[in-house]
């Protein structure tokens, strides 16, 4: 059968990584989290200085930025793929709220962008891939054969995310989450570089109302439509 690009793009705790990682599996493709790797340039920030109080410092991060290696390997025991920043697994750390309250700014920026695109369309020269994010569909692979794109109401994202969090053991409020998942759809919807929107030809979901198994199925109905094409 033909390899494709699947492009999942939308708003922050959309439940895309949970649809385009089961998708992958299924499907038997490679799945990456793009914004794992803008969360894994913000934790080099914070671990570095260049986050501080006084802001970010973008001198030194554009000196910095070719040190900045990221990779996805797969966890042998549970068959995840997990994040690695200098060839360290960063992947709990990268999902804390420090990381969270940071991570639009940086990803902001049009040379963090510019290097992370690069690396992504490298990811995925040879298809076979599920990737998620933003600007998939839009900047990353404007030719991808699927896009999707995943929406839902602030609220029902921050519950679900706060509840990931909890379950995870961090000490978070709803309210809290829910402060922070609108100043991140605010930035990411209005930055200047590649700001998050759906490319035109995105097949869109709202998914406020349903299962996790419903949008599994309901995604696999659209990967065999594109396939066949
Ligand atoms: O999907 P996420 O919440 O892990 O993404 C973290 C941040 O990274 C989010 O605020 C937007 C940004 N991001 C981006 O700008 N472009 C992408 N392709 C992926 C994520």
């Amino acid at each position: 059968m033909k390899k494709i690009v699947i492009a999942i793009d939308g708003f922050s705790s959309s439940g895309k990584s949970t649809m385009a990682k089961d998708l992958a599996k299924e499907i038997g493709y490679i799945y990456i989290d793009t914004g794992a790797m803008y969360r894994a340039v913000t934790l080099y920030c914070l671990n570095n200085n260049i986050i501080s109080e006084k802001g970010i410092d973008l001198e030194q991060l554009k000196e910095k930025i070719g040190q900045i290696h990221i990779q996805f390997k797969n966890n042998k025991q549970t068959g995840e793929r997990e994040t690695y920043l200098n060839s360290i697994n960063v992947e709990s750390e990268i999902r804390k709220m420090d990381v969270a309250n940071w991570v639009s700014p940086i990803a902001a920026i049009g040379f963090v962008r510019k290097a992370l695109v690069a690396l992504q369309q490298k990811m995925g020269e040879s298809k076979g891939i599920v990737m998620d994010g933003r600007d998939i569909g839009t900047v990353v692979f404007p030719q991808a054969e699927l896009k999707i794109f995943i929406t839902a109401s602030p609220e029902i994202r921050a519950k679900r995310r706060a509840e990931e969090l909890q379950a995870k053991g961090e000490q978070v409020f709803y309210t809290e989450v829910l402060k922070n998942i609108k100043k991140r759809d605010h930035i990411d919807s209005t930055r200047e570089e590649s700001p998050l929107k759906q490319a035109p030809d995105a097949i869109v979901l709202d998914n406020s109302r349903m299962t996790i198994d419903e949008q599994k199925a309901w995604l696999l109905v659209q990967y065999k439509k594109a396939v066949k094409e």
